[in-house]
C-alpha cells in the first residue's frame, strides 16, 4: 500500500496558493480586497470601482471608471442564438442551472476568448456585464413577459434590479444591492473561487472556469443559505415565537441558517454593513417585520450557542424587501462574485501550476480478476 500523509478533511486549514486578492482575518472580523477594507468599500466605492480593483489591483480613475461603466453597458446584450437557447429550457428550471447553462453556451459565441491562453480582462467584464442580462430574460419569460430592453446607462446594481423587477429602481434600493454586489463579490479561496481556479489551472478557459464556478455556488453549503433565512422567517411568523422555535431546532441538532462561518470566528464585517441595511430598507419601505425578527433571532442564538451572524443572515431580507424571488438570491450572489472568480482565474494563469492534489487510497488493491461469464 502506499505511503500516504494525513488527510485534511475538506481541505480544512490547507494555505494552497499564494494571492494578492483577498484577505480575510477571522479572529478580527476584518476582509481586504487587494489592500482596501471592505467597510470603507461599502461606504464609500461601487460595485463597478470594486470589480476594477479585484481585477487591476489599483482603483480605477474618474476616466478608466467611466469606461468600465460604459463598457458593462454595451456589453449586456445576449447574441440573439443564445436566447433563443435559453427560451428552449424548461421554465420551472432551477435559476442557478440556467445560468450554467447560458454560461456555458455563450462561449461558444465568443470563440477567441475561449482559445487556451487567450482568455482575458475582456471576458471577466463580458461575463460580469451579461449575468444580470441572463437573470432577467429567464425570469421574464417564466413569468411571460417579454424580452428584456437593454438599458446601457444603468449601474450594475440598478440593472441587475431593472432586469429582474422590470423597473428603474429608486436610488435607495440600486444603493442597497450595490453595497451587497460589493460585499459578496470576493471571499478568498471559498469553495466555488476554488473550482474556478483548479479549472484554469489546467489552462482551461475563463468561460469554462465560471461554469464549474456556478455549479459550485450552487450547493445549499455554500450559495444558498440566504433562501433558508428567509424560510425560517416565515416558519417563525412572529417575534414571539422565535424563541421557542429556535430552541427546539437547536434541540434537535439543526442548523440555524445565517451563524457561524468557517474563517470568521467573530461577527462576519459582512453581516454588520447588510445589518445596517436591512433596517434602512425596512424604513424606506415602511416594513420591519424580517428586520426585528432578525434582531430577535440574533439574540436568541448569541444566547443559546454563542454564535455570531454571517453574510447571509441579513441579505435575503433586503432581497426580499426590495422583491427578488427567493431562488434568485444565488443567482444574485453570482452576478456579484463572477467579478471575484475572473480576478482569480487571471491570477491563476499568472503564475500557473496545475492544481492536483493527491488522495490517501483506501481501498482493496491486487483482487483477482474475474471473466463476467464466472461472476456471481
Ligand atoms: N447553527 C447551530 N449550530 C452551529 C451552527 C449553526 N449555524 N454553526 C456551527 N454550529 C455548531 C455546530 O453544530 C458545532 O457544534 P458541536 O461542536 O456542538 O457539534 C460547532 O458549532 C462547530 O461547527 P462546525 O460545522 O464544525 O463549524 P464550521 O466552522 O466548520 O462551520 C458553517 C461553518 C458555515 C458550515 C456552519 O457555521 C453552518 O453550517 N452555518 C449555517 C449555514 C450558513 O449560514 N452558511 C453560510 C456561511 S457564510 C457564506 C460564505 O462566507 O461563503
Amino acid at each position: 500500500m502506499p505511503e500516504s500523509s494525513a488527510v485534511q478533511r475538506g481541505l480544512q486549514d490547507v494555505v494552497a496558493l499564494e494571492s494578492r486578492i483577498c484577505f480575510i482575518d477571522g479572529k478580527l472580523g476584518r476582509l481586504i480586497y487587494q489592500g482596501y477594507d471592505i467597510r470603507d468599500l461599502a461606504a464609500r466605492s461601487t460595485f463597478e470601482e470594486v470589480a476594477y480593483l479585484l481585477w487591476y489591483g489599483r482603483l480605477p480613475s474618474a476616466e478608466q471608471l467611466a469606461d468600465l461603466k460604459n463598457r458593462f453597458g454595451q456589453l449586456r446584450i445576449l447574441p440573439e442564438p443564445l436566447v433563443e437557447r435559453i427560451d428552449q429550457l424548461p421554465i420551472d428550471a432551477n435559476p442557478m442551472d440556467i445560468l450554467r447553462t447560458a454560461v456555458s453556451a455563450l462561449a461558444l459565441f465568443e470563440p477567441e476568448e475561449t482559445k487556451p491562453g487567450a482568455s482575458s480582462i475582456g471576458g471577466a467584464q463580458r461575463l460580469t456585464a451579461v449575468l444580470p442580462t441572463i437573470l432577467g430574460h429567464f425570469h421574464r419569460r417564466r413569468r411571460g413577459l417579454p424580452a428584456l430592453k437593454p438599458h446601457p446607462e444603468l449601474s450594475q446594481a440598478a440593472y441587475l434590479l431593472y432586469a429582474i423587477l422590470d423597473t428603474v429602481p429608486t436610488e435607495l434600493e440600486a444603493k442597497a444591492v450595490d453595497v451587497a454586489l460589493i460585499l459578496h463579490a470576493d471571499h478568498e479561496l471559498n469553495a466555488s473561487t476554488f473550482a474556478a481556479r483548479v479549472t484554469a489551472s489546467t489552462l482551461s478557459d475563463l468561460y469554462s472556469a465560471v461554469t464549474s464556478a456556478v455549479g459550485t455556488l450552487k450547493g445549499p453549503l455554500h450559495g444558498g443559505a440566504n433562501e433558508r433565512v428567509m424560510e425560517l422567517l416565515d416558519e417563525f411568523g412572529s417575534v414571539n415565537r422565535v424563541e421557542e422555535v429556535v430552541k427546539a431546532k437547536l434541540l434537535r441538532h439543526e442548523r440555524i441558517m445565517g451563524f457561524g462561518h468557517r474563517v470568521y470566528k467573530v461577527e462576519d464585517p459582512r453581516a454588520t454593513i447588510l445589518r445596517d441595511w436591512s433596517r434602512r430598507i425596512g424604513e424606506a419601505k415602511g416594513d420591519l417585520h424580517y428586520f426585528e425578527l432578525l434582531r430577535q433571532l440574533e439574540e436568541v442564538v448569541h444566547r443559546e450557542k454563542g454564535l455570531y451572524p454571517n453574510v447571509d443572515l441579513y441579505s435575503g431580507s433586503i432581497y426580499g424587501l426590495l422583491g427578488i424571488p427567493n431562488d434568485l438570491f444565488t443567482p444574485v450572489f453570482a452576478a456579484s462574485r463572477v467579478a471575484g472568480w475572473t480576478a482569480h482565474v487571471l491570477e491563476e494563469y499568472q503564475d500557473l501550476r496545475l492544481i492536483r492534489p493527491t488522495a490517501k487510497y483506501v481501498g482493496a488493491i491486487d483482487l483477482p480478476y474475474v471473466p463476467v461469464g464466472q461472476r456471481a
